[in-house]
């Protein structure tokens, strides 16, 4: 059964049209992602998702639940998806541990936040506030903090679209490392303006096309073993080939047949 479920979403702004009939299912566990121009829609669409913003038709649901507003068991990473300015790095990721262990006494919330500082790289910055760290390690406290809720599902809306390549490889890798080491199903919606990136962290591709009305392409599975390295990806035919296609779809909408791909990789 599918975890997350989209069914016929639409949406406008006004008089104009920017998603048309989507439809969506995630399994449990399950790593998806969207790549698509920017302003096709993808933002909007992963609000939707996630209970930030509500369709104008169409339903989603979570675990069989419909979603209407703010879902409980998600964890967010957005490209600006800020952290409070006045709590350090510690407070920030503390401040979802509370609400998601109401049980734990205040040393386990602490410790909890702090064990994925450390997962993170950023143990001996758990005392500095966001002014004091830089793009990429401010970041990291976004991701330490999705996870250490230890959500069952997680949005992530171009976690990485602001930093430097290299900071981005890294922070991929990190996020690759989170979702293995969960010890538990980590469905994942994930939007990104990179082919490469969806390709190293997704079991699934979908392409979104260009708007207005901007429908999903048929999913592109991602047949390939992990851990994946972007190195190793950029001479995998497989990863070549399904690199194509995308492309393809995202220039022209159509969807080219695997055969001819082979010919141009
Ligand atoms: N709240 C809003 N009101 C009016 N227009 C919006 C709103 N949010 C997004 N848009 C428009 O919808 C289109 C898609 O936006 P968005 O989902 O943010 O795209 P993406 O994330 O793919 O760049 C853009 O043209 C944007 O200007
Ligand atoms: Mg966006």
């Amino acid at each position: 059964m599918s975890y997350l479920n989209l069914t016929n979403i639409a949406k406008s702004f006004g008089p104009r049209s920017i998603l048309h009939n989507i439809s969506l299912s995630l399994a449990e566990g399950e790593f998806v992602s969207i790549v698509g121009a920017s302003a096709s829609g993808k933002t909007t669409l992963v609000k939707i998702a996630s209970g930030l913003a509500t369709a104008d038709s169409g339903s989603v649901t979570i675990a069989g639940r419909a979603v209407n507003g703010f879902i409980e068991e998600a964890g967010m990473v957005f490209q600006n998806y800020s952290l409070l300015p006045w709590l350090s790095a510690l407070e920030n990721v503390r401040l979802a541990v509370e609400p998601a262990f109401p049980q734990w006494t205040p040393k386990q919330h602490t410790d909890q936040a702090m064990k994925y500082l450390d997962m993170v790289g950023l143990g001996k910055a758990a005392l500095k506030t966001p002014a004091q760290l830089s793009g990429g390690m401010r970041q990291r406290v976004s991701i330490a903090r999705a996870f250490a809720a230890e959500p069952r599902i997680l949005f992530l809306d171009e976690p990485f679209g602001a930093l430097d390549a290299l900071t981005r490889a890294t922070l991929q890798q990190e996020l690759a490392q989170l979702c293995r080491a969960a010890g538990r199903p980590v469905t994942a919606l994930m939007i990104t303006n990179s082919v490469e990136e969806a390709i190293l962290l997704s079991d699934r591709i979908h392409a979104l096309g260009r708007g207005p009305g901007a429908t999903l392409s048929p999913g592109f599975t991602v047949d390939l073993a992990r851990p994946r390295s972007a190195g190793l990806l950029m001479h995998d035919a497989k990863a070549v080939s399904l690199r194509h296609r995308l492309a393809e779809f995202l220039t022209t909408g159509a969807v080219a047949a695997p055969a001819l791909v082979k010919e141009v990789a």
